[in-house]
């Protein structure tokens, strides 16, 4: 039981608990699943130590730490992943953002701060294709200078998620969301820029996966067909017709078919197209500009 104790010990006993079942950095993943619900930063939580935790709070981070316990991610039973400089809600209705989707944010601003000059709105528009939480569409609106941001999901559920990030946030740039398969519901925006993670494991890979992963977040966001290229090869090919002259199209790929995608993509007529490597040297993004 973890009723009438201080803060502290209630933490300590936690912090076991959470070791116990292998999870890497127990004490901070305590303190942060108390903070959230206290509503508190871990500073504060560090300093409420020696003070007797009140029981109703107690039960509630029993029930949140038994979440975690029984495998589910963090970032769902916090309630909130770092995203660049965002913090944004997740939970199982979106992917949790992960670190290697901002190189593909980092790839979309340096190419567009390349291509223009100016302040906020002298950019060009862009869509944000599977936007999940948001995160791609809020950081680029949050950290570029686009006249126009829009994105786009088949989910529902998902887009509740991203327009209340998106409320949260409050970039100086509006974001325009739309239900919709690819890039069916802004066919008409003449994108100067076309941004996606879309899903890209096979089914066979989904099933291998961690089940932290595959008991939690969203088959949908995870699963591109079962060769894994259903929504890229639907990109490349919709992406010659929808995206501006001169505009970019970037996507994130796996780095396991890599070589694939940029075969596509050449038959797709994207002779410019070109794959870069992530920060641990897997190929991870396709880049390609379309002929003016
Ligand atoms: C890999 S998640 C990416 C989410 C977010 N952009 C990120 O990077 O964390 C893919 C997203 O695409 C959505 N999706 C799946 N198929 C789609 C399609 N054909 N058109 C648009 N969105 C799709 C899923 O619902 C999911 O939210």
């Amino acid at each position: 039981m973890l009723e009438c104790r201080l803060v502290g010990a209630v933490l300590a006993e936690a912090t076991d608990s959470l070791k116990r079942a292998n999870i890497a950095d127990a004490r901070r993943e305590a303190l942060t699943i108390w903070a959230s619900l206290a509503g508190l930063d871990i500073g504060q939580v560090w300093l409420l130590q020696q003070e007797t935790a009140d029981a109703p709070m107690v039960e509630r981070f029993g029930r949140a730490l038994a979440r975690r316990l029984a495998g589910e991610p963090f970032a769902y039973v916090v309630g909130t992943a770092g995203f660049r400089t965002l913090d944004l809600a997740v939970d199982s209705r979106v992917l949790i953002p992960r670190p290697e989707t901002e190189g593909l944010v980092e790839r979309v601003l340096a190419w567009s701060a390349r291509r223009w000059t100016g302040g906020v709105g002298s950019w060009g528009t862009v869509v944000d294709v599977g936007t999940g939480s948001g995160c791609v569409a809020l950081s680029l609106a949050a950290e570029g200078r686009f006249r126009r941001v829009l994105a786009t999901d088949t989910a529902a559920a998902a887009l509740d998620v991203a327009r209340h990030n998106y409320e949260t946030v409050a970039p100086g740039t509006p974001v325009e969301f739309h239900l919709g398969a690819g890039l069916d519901p802004v066919h008409d925006a003449e994108p100067d820029v076309i941004v996606s993670n879309p899903p890209y494991l096979t089914a066979a890979e989904f099933a291998a996966l961690d089940r932290c992963v595959r008991d939690y977040e969203p088959r949908a966001a995870l699963v591109g067909g079962s060769d894994g290229m259903e929504q890229i090869s639907a990109l490349l090919f919709d992406a010659m017709d929808v995206l501006a002259a001169g505009g970019l199209l970037a996507i994130e790929i796996d780095s396991s078919r890599a070589d694939l995608a940029w075969r596509l993509a050449r038959e797709a007529g994207w002779h410019s197209a070109r794959v870069e490597a992530d920060l641990f040297a897997r190929q991870r993004y396709l880049l390609a500009t379309k002929e003016s």
